[in-house]
């Protein structure tokens, strides 16, 4: 009985974590390279666990360059975490 409380507010943690991330009162930037499919995949499987609704398409990633870039390249994202070196390569390279 007292393990389900447990994992019940553990999965209440995590869940909440998950909505937190969210970018929509950030401002959005218009979009002038559109990310690679490489790219995509890197965020999606780097930042889509928190960012539940913000990377979905390349349009959302894109008008979020330049917050994308300046968050990783100054290790504030992915929060609680660091990426392989690659990754963060591609990211903030916009490869
Ligand atoms: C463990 C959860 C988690 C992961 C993984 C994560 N984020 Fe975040 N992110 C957050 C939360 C929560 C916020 C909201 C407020 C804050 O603390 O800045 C946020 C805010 C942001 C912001 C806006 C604020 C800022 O510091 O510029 C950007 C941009 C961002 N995340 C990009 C990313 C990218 C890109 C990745 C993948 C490399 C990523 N995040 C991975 C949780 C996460």
């Amino acid at each position: 009985m007292k393990k389900n409380i447990i994992l019940f507010f553990c999965a209440l943690i995590f869940s909440l974590i998950g909505c937190l991330a969210s970018l929509k009162n950030f401002p959005k930037e218009p979009c002038v390279t559109l990310p690679s499919d490489k790219l995509v995949a890197t965020i999606h499987s780097d930042c889509i666990r928190c960012h539940t609704n913000d990377y979905t398409t390349k349009e959302d990633i894109c008008v979020r360059k330049s917050l994308i870039i300046n968050a990783v390249a100054a290790g504030r994202m992915p929060k609680m975490g660091t990426l392989p070196k690659e990754d963060k390569d591609i990211i903030v390279n916009w490869k």
